[in-house]
């Protein structure tokens, strides 16, 4: 991988309950901990478990563990791919540089395997205000990018130890046919950031390293519509006007 890459995937820390750690040192963690306890979180669609991971990395370390073998049945989804979206979503933010996914991993489990992810402890108040404007800019065109057909507000949170604004479940990406569903509509019609502009730039630049990354996860097919999904932002880097009948999440 070229320097500029693997610079943007490898010079970051977060700001956890334990401290500060690297995330290289938390995806290390949350990769080979033991699960010492496990509990159902009631309220997602998809079988979703906080976990308390044993290791001597960092202590105390939980994590949201969503097994392949819990993913409810979909109609447009092939069976048993959420996980991969779900990883492949956090590959391609780190490769993008935008890390507003907490780290991921995937692994085996109790329930075989599926991710495992950092739990992130919320702050408990909505995400208002200029202070939030561009954190979630960058959001809005990643779930354009990666075409995010479940972008709910409760998916989105500030951190209680971190302050710096998190976006979780994605795994309802990458589908070859337009689904965007998002909260996101703040932002449709204008331009989009030369900053984000530039980054897109980057990605195109490395495509034939980022292919490699995200091929494991996602089928060629998928891979050559996000591609050309990413030329068009480029062509016209502008957040699209959406429809409101079809782009609100379900149940919103
Ligand atoms: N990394 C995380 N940090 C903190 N809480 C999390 C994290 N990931 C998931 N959760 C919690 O678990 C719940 C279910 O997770 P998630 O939304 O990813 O699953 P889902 O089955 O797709 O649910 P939904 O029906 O909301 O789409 C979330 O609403 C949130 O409360
Ligand atoms: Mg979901």
């Amino acid at each position: 991988m070229t320097t500029e890459l693997a610079d943007r995937q490898t010079r970051h820390h977060l700001v956890t309950p334990q401290g500060r750690c690297h995330v290289r040192q938390l995806r290390r963690a949350l990769a080979i901990g033991t699960v010492a306890h496990m509990e159902l979180v009631p309220w997602g669609s998809n079988d979703t478990f906080a976990v308390l991971l044993e290791q001597d990395i960092v202590p105390g370390l939980i994590g949201i563990y969503k097994p392949a073998r819990g993913e409810a049945p979909l109609w447009d989804f092939p069976a048993g791919t959420l996980y991969k979206r779900e990883y492949a979503s956090y590959l391609l933010s780190r490769v993008l540089g935008w890390t507003f996914i907490p780290p991921t991993v995937i692994r085996d489990g109790p329930y075989g395997i599926g991710t495992v992810q950092l739990f992130i402890e919320p702050e408990d108040r909505p995400l208002r205000g200029p202070a939030f404007r561009s954190q979630l800019q960058r959001i809005a065109l990643f779930d354009l990018l990666t075409n995010n057909a479940d972008r709910k507000a409760s998916h989105l949170f500030q951190g209680r130890f971190d302050r710096r604004v998190w976006g979780i479940d994605h795994g309802l990406t990458f589908h070859v046919d337009p689904k965007l569903r998002t909260v996101l509509w703040d932002f449709c019609g204008e331009p989009i950031p030369l900053t984000l502009v530039a980054d897109l730039r980057r990605l195109l630049r490395h495509r034939r390293q980022v292919q490699r990354l995200l091929a494991p996860f996602l089928s060629a097919q998928e891979l050559a519509v996000f591609w050309q999904r990413c030329a068009a932002l480029l062509a016209r880097p502008i957040y699209p006007v959406l429809n409101p009948r079809r782009n609100i999440p379900y149940g919103w």
